[in-house]
């Protein structure tokens, strides 16, 4: 099998009415324990890579690291997606990389800064001209594309915007009428990274229920959608971490999510968590121990245990043989682009 335009996965999904997940990776590691829990589960999965995690991995070892996680799983559907893609020509590296799908965030201007050195949000307009134009270059080799329409918290705290923007639903009608993207991210109050709300999250949910009322056919994706677990945090600390108290989004919000109209549930954090906690907990009761293979094997093992409660959690498990896998070949005919 090869690697499957993410369209497919979250067409069937949505037609199913479950979640995938797109998990964040970055080393062999993480990408070992995801294919495990997908193949494990049944479930069709998505890798994701950003471009910090593309740099990290000098471009070609990640394209590799995600064909040996092909070859070694023929009976998983996956994508291998660009998350948050700041520009064009990003988004043209990861399809010369072979992604089946890239992420292109037009929300936000990376490649200027404002006076207080902070990265502008775009208008509307800009960012359906951006979009469109990736849409227009990766449709022609049948790769999708996510686009994202208003502003999330997290590294995103960085644009020149003083509080988050929320999507407009109807404003992501027009915008996927003129861009023609496959997915659209939007902004209903989640952020990045670990600290994500003080108390129980309040999420605009009717935002979801509205856009997807919009544009039934088009898969409308949850990012910042890690749950930050507290038993994490709490090995975490208890060997030496020193994080904050902070709270992710709760499993049945995402659920929700998933009933109102999420398909695609952007996870990262959760990994790092996990992996982080082993790791610690490892060195800390095995001091004499220097074997990598050691730790980074409990690593691997804490982001199998949180990836494989995941897919069970989300829907995505035992979906994995319900569709024959398409080709990006199969896709460029879906486009007219064939
Ligand atoms: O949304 C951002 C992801 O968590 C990727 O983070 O840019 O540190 O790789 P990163
Ligand atoms: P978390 O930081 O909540 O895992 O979100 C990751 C994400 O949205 C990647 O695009
Ligand atoms: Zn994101």
């Amino acid at each position: 099998m090869s690697l499957v335009p993410m369209k497919q996965i979250l067409d069937e999904a949505m037609k199913a009415g479950y979640g995938v997940g797109a998990y964040n990776v970055n080393n062999m590691e993480q990408i070992q324990a995801i294919m495990k829990a997908a193949k494990e589960t049944k479930s069709p999965v998505i890798l994701q890579a950003s471009k910090g995690a593309l740099e990290y991995t000098s471009f070609v070892y990640i394209k590799h690291l995600v064909l040996a996680a092909l070859e070694e799983n023929p009976d998983v559907p996956m994508s291998m997606h660009l998350d948050h893609g700041p520009d064009l020509k990003t988004c043209k590296l990861a399809i010369e990389l072979g992604f089946t799908s890239v992420m292109i965030d037009g929300s936000i201007d990376y490649g200027a800064k404002t006076p207080t050195g902070k990265h502008p949000a775009r208008s509307f307009e800009d960012n359906i001209r951006v979009t469109k134009e990736a849409v227009d270059y990766a449709h022609r080799f049948g790769v999708t594309v996510e686009g994202e329409l208003g502003t999330l918290g997290g590294i995103e705290d960085e644009t020149q915007t003083d509080r988050v923007l929320l999507t407009d639903p109807n404003q992501a009608a027009e915008f996927v009428r003129k861009t023609g993207v496959d997915a659209l991210a939007l902004a209903i109050g989640t952020s990045h990274g670990a600290y994500k709300f003080k108390a129980a999250p309040k999420l605009a949910m009717d935002i979801i229920e509205k856009t997807h009322k919009n544009i039934p056919k088009t898969a409308l994706v949850m990012h910042g959608s890690s749950s930050v677990p507290q038993e994490l945090v709490e090995v975490i600390n208890q060997y030496g971490g020193k994080l904050d108290k902070t709270m992710g989004v709760p499993i049945p919000s995402i659920q929700q999510a998933i009933k109102l109209g999420i398909t695609k549930i952007n996870v990262d954090t959760d990994g790092r968590l996990a992996f982080t906690g082993s790791l610690r907990k490892y060195l800390a009761l095995n001091p004499k121990e220097f074997d990598q293979r050691k730790y980074l094997g409990e690593g691997r093992k804490g982001i199998y245990d949180v990836m494989k409660f995941k897919m069970v959690a989300f829907g995505t498990a035992g979906h994995s043989g319900d569709y024959k896998p398409m080709s990006l070949a199969d896709m460029k005919r879906v486009y007219g682009a064939a």
